[in-house]
C-alpha cells in the first residue's frame, strides 16, 4: 500500500506589516475590539513586487529544501488560490516555470479558505493511487486586493502570505490517512467576491440573478470585485462545521479525540477555533494558532501554520495531526496527518535548486525568445501583450522601512470612491 508523507514546509510571508492601530487610521475600529473579537493583532500585505505566484514559489523553495529534493522530481503542482495573478495561465503554472519543475503537472484549486484542505486531499490520493511520487501543495493569497479597505466589516480581518508543503509517496504507513473535503453552494451568498472580467453593466447582472434566481441568494450581488460577508453567517457556520468536519475525519482514521497531537484549524477568528475546540474536547495546548500575527490569509493559512508549528517542534514525529478549514462556497475539509520524521537538510539539493532556479528563468526567457522567432520566421503577427513571466521569488523580499509600514493603505487598493471603483473596472 501506498502512503503520502509530508516530508517539507515552507513559507512566504510579505514584509510589510500592518497593525490594528494602522487600521484604526483608516476606519472607525480599535485594537481593542480587533482582538476582542478576533484575535488578530497584525497582518501582512504583500509590496508592489510580490504576487500571487511570487509568494507561492518562495513558499515552494523552501519547502523543496526542507523535503531535501530537487524540483525536477515534483510530479504535480496543485496552488489553492482565490487570488490568482491570471485567471490564466494558473498560479501552478507560474510556479512551475520558476521552479524549473519539468516533470509537473500544474493546475490552481479554488475553494476559497478550504482550497489548502482540497488540494493536499487531492495531491495525497494521487501518490497513493500512484500516479506521482512527489507533489507540491501551496496555498497563497494576495487578500489584500480583494478587500473593500472601507468596509471595517471585512479589511480587519484578512492578510497575505503563502504556505507550502512538499507530499512524498512511500510503503511506510503514515502520512495523509484519511480527507474529508465537502460543499455546500446555497451559501455562495454568505461570503464572495465577484469576477473582475464580468463587465456587463450592473443592472443588467443585477435583474438576471434576481430573475434566475439562482445565483448567491436572491439579492443580486456587488458586482465590483471586492470581498463581501455576512459574518454573522460565516460564524455560526464555521463553529458547527469545524467540529463536524473534525469529528468526520478522525472516525475515517480511527482516531478519538483525546489521541489528537496537534490541531491545526482554518485561522479565521479565534474564538471560532476556540469554540471548535472547547466542542471537541481538545485542550487549549495542542491547539496551534498564530492568528494574532497573520490574521486570515484564507487558503494560506493552514500551511503557514503547519510550516512555523513544524520550525517550533510543536510537530514531533507519529504525532497524530489534524488540520481543518471552511470557507466560501460554502466549503469544508479536514485532513488527518501522521507526522513523518524529520528531514535532515542536505546543502546540495539546496544549492542545486536555486541553481536550477536561476536556470528555470532563462530557460523560461529562451524558450519566449524562441516561440518569437518562430512566429516571426512564419510571418505570422505579434500579437502578445505582456506575456505573464515566471515570478522570481527574490523580489518578494524587499524589506519597507523594518516591515512596518508608515503607509496604512495599500498601495493599489487606496479606497476608491464609488465612480471611481467603477471607472476601474472598464
Ligand atoms: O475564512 C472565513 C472568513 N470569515 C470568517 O471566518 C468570519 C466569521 N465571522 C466573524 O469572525 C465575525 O462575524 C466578525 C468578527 C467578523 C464580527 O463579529 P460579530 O460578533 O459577528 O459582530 P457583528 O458583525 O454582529 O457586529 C457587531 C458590531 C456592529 O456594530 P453595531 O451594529 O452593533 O453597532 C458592527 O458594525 O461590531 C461592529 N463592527 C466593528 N466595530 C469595530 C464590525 N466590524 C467592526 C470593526 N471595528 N472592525
Amino acid at each position: 500500500m501506498r502512503y503520502a508523507h509530508i516530508t517539507g514546509w515552507g513559507k512566504f510571508i510579505p514584509e510589510r506589516v500592518m497593525t490594528n492601530d494602522d487600521m484604526a487610521k483608516l476606519v472607525n475600529t480599535s485594537d481593542g475590539w480587533i482582538r476582542k473579537m478576533t484575535g488578530i493583532g497584525q497582518r501582512h500585505l504583500v509590496g508592489p513586487k510580490d504576487s500571487c505566484a511570487t509568494m507561492a514559489t518562495a513558499a515552494a523553495l523552501e519547502a523543496l529544501d526542507v523535503a531535501n529534493i530537487s524540483a525536477a522530481q515534483i510530479g504535480m503542482i496543485i496552488v489553492a488560490t482565490s487570488t490568482p495573478d491570471y485567471a490564466f495561465p494558473s498560479t501552478a503554472c507560474l510556479v512551475q516555470d520558476a521552479l524549473g519543475a519539468d516533470n509537473a503537472g500544474a493546475f490552481d484549486l479554488s475553494a476559497a479558505c478550504s482550497g489548502f484542505i482540497y488540494a493536499l486531499g487531492m495531491a495525497a490520493d494521487a501518490i497513493k493511487a500512484k500516479s506521482v511520487d512527489y507533489a507540491l501543495v501551496i496555498g497563497s493569497e494576495v487578500m489584500s486586493r480583494v478587500l473593500d479597505w472601507t468596509d471595517r466589516n471585512t479589511c480587519v480581518l484578512f492578510g497575505d502570505g503563502a504556505g507550502a508543503v512538499v507530499l512524498q509517496g512511500s510503503d511506510q504507513p503514515g502520512g495523509v490517512l484519511s480527507t474529508v473535503l465537502r460543499a455546500d453552494g446555497s451559501g455562495g451568498d454568505m461570503l464572495y467576491v465577484r469576477s473582475n472580467y464580468n463587465s456587463m453593466p450592473e443592472t443588467v447582472q443585477a435583474a438576471e440573478v434576481v430573475q434566475s434566481n439562482g445565483g448567491p441568494g436572491s439579492e443580486a450581488p456587488s458586482c465590483n470585485g471586492y470581498l463581501k460577508m455576512n459574518g454573522r453567517e460565516v460564524f455560526r457556520f464555521a463553529t458547527r462545521i469545524l467540529e463536524h468536519a473534525t469529528r468526520d475525519v478522525m472516525y475515517r482514521a480511527g482516531w478519538q479525540a483525546d489521541e489528537i497531537d496537534v490541531f491545526v484549524p482554518h485561522q479565521a477568528n479565534i474564538r471560532i477555533i476556540d469554540s471548535a475546540a472547547h466542542a471537541l474536547g481538545i485542550p487549549t495546548e495542542k491547539v496551534f494558532s498564530n492568528i494574532e500575527h497573520y490574521g486570515n490569509t484564507s487558503a494560506a493559512s493552514i500551511p503557514i501554520a503547519i510550516c512555523e508549528a513544524a520550525s517550533l517542534g510543536r510537530l514531533r514525529p507519529n504525532d497524530k495531526v489534524v488540520m481543518v478549514g471552511f470557507g466560501a462556497g460554502l466549503t469544508w475539509g479536514a485532513a488527518a496527518v501522521e507526522w513523518g520524521t524529520p528531514r535532515i537538510l542536505n546543502r546540495t539539493n539546496r544549492t542545486l535548486n536555486r541553481v536550477r532556479l536561476g536556470a528555470a528563468g532563462m530557460r523560461s526567457r529562451a524558450r519566449r525568445a524562441w516561440r518569437r522567432m518562430e512566429d516571426r520566421l512564419a510571418g505570422a503577427d505579434d500579437t502578445t501583450h505582456s506575456p505573464p513571466k515566471a515570478p522570481h521569488p527574490s523580489h518578494s523580499h524587499e524589506k519597507s522601512n523594518n516591515g512596518h509600514s508608515t503607509d496604512p493603505v495599500p498601495t493599489e487598493k487606496v479606497p476608491l470612491k464609488a465612480e471611481e471603483r467603477d471607472a476601474s473596472k472598464l
